[in-house]
């Protein structure tokens, strides 16, 4: 982690172009929030101020615009005729690097590849697993339960989510570590200036390709139901999927559900740790169990990437250039007060939970029905054995900001 601490600590400024408004310039780095030591949801919170803007521009990480509301969030992901996923990521040398399919093409290109994720990622075909999934869950808890202690970043978090993709797609356990260590580097690349975490996400990204190259080359052609062996047996437009194409989507497969499902969990059990409440609510309630889960995704986004600006615009009475990235930090939709009354707070009966945790639009997250199904067993297999539990006097979670939000040492408690 020194590397992610020596990005947090750097504040590379690239001057302010002359058409932005010096009212509209906030000095925000999404790899390092002021505040983050009290929370990642928090300390995006603190930009979302009454009288903040709904765009500001930040000089940092290369310079680049911030959607600050829940509509102009929804909004963006949602016309990719106007914002294009040409560049998702900020700083732009490191969504320049990032070559992962679809995610960096726009419809109708995108399309075919969406419809081949699709087939493979149904909630059909998930449902297909869930017995998988919960046996995975069960076993990772009963391997602490009894001594009333863990770490649920590093005993839970970090291990349920790869072991269950790697079932989907029948990979050996032991690279989990590996594949982890590799979502990190992607979703928080280190360096200190946009041209350093550009060179450290193209590594990252390479990494994905090495590891994937031979597995596609073993099931081209085959017959297996495992997910990369769908995958790189569709045909795009009637014709086979070509190499890069491959590599790059069914690395992001690997990459997509990992480090995001990671830290969501842990996000959501550092809140329930901290309200019992809220804890008891779900156990007395399992019917609601769903509904719930929704909300939680809604309070605990965690995902910040980018749109590409197509064209000259004016867009909520702000001047936008053709190439200006937007950056959308999923979080300020589902904490939006202009959409959700006392958005910081679980509430479990609340009607609307509009969020775009999964983003919105042609991209809206593929996995979503496999991540919803993880936290609906997961907690289901953790409450009938952990049903009271609190974070450990003192403990104190150490947060990071980037692509994905992340949080390291959680160490619960309860009675055994
Ligand atoms: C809490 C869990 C998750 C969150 C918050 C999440 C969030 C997101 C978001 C925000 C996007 C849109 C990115 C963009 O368009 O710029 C996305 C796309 C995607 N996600 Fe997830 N994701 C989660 C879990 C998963 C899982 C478990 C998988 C399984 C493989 C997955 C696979 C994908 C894929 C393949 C895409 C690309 C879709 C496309 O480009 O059309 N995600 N996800």
């Amino acid at each position: 982690m020194t590397e992610l601490s020596e990005t947090n600590t750097s504040k590379h400024r690239t001057p302010v172009p002359d058409y932005i408004p010096n009212e509209l310039v906030r000095e925000i780095d999404a790899y390092a929030l002021d505040g983050i030591e009290e929370g990642v949801h928090e300390a995006w919170k603190r930009v979302q101020q009454p009288d903040t803007p709904p765009l500001v521009w930040t000089p940092l990480t290369g310079g680049h615009w911030i959607a600050t509301r829940g509509a102009l969030i929804n909004e963006i992901y949602r016309s990719p005729d106007r914002f294009s996923s040409k560049v998702i990521w900020v700083p732009r040398e490191a969504g320049e690097a990032y070559e992962m399919v679809p995610t960096r093409m726009d419809p109708p290109e995108h399309t075919p590849y969406r419809q081949a994720i699709d087939k493979g990622l149904s909630l059909a075909q998930i449902r297909q697993v869930e017995e998988d999934i919960r046996r995975v869950a069960s076993e990772l808890i009963d391997g602490f339960a009894a001594q009333g202690h863990c770490d649920f970043a590093r005993d839970f978090a970090g291990i349920f989510p790869v072991k269950v993709f790697l079932a989907l797609a029948d990979l050996p356990m032991e690279d989990a570590e590996k594949l982890n260590e590799l979502a990190k580097e992607m979703t928080r690349p280190s360096g200190k200036t946009p041209e350093e975490q550009g060179r450290s996400l193209a590594q990252a990204n390479k990494g994905f390709f090495d590891y994937v190259a031979p597995i596609i080359a073993e099931r081209r052609g085959g017959e297996g139901t495992d997910l990369i062996t769908q995958m790189v047996n569709s045909t795009i437009n009637g014709e086979a999927m070509p190499e890069d194409k491959a590599l790059g989507l069914v690395s992001l497969l690997l990459l997509g559900g990992l480090d995001t499902v990671v830290n969501f969990l842990s996000f959501m059990m550092i809140y329930l740790a901290r309200h019992p409440e809220a804890v008891k609510e779900l156990r007395e309630e399992p019917k609601k169990l769903h509904r719930s889960v929704e909300e939680m995704f809604r309070r605990f986004g965690v995902v910040s990437d980018a749109r590409y600006v197509v064209k000259d615009m004016e867009y909520y009475g702000t001047k936008l250039k053709e190439g200006d990235l937007i950056l959308l930090p999923t979080v300020l939709h589902g904490l939006d007060d202009d959409q959700h009354e006392d958005p910081m707070k679980l509430n479990f009966s609340r009607r609307n939970v509009a969020h775009s945790t999964f983003a919105q639009g042609p991209h809206r997250c593929a996995g979503m029905h496999l991540a919803r199904m993880e936290v609906v067993v997961m907690l289901q297999e953790w409450l009938s054995r952990i049903p009271e539990f609190s974070m450990k006097k003192g403990a104190v979670p150490e947060y990071h900001s980037g692509i994905v939000a992340a949080v390291e040492n959680v160490p619960l408690v309860w009675k055994v």
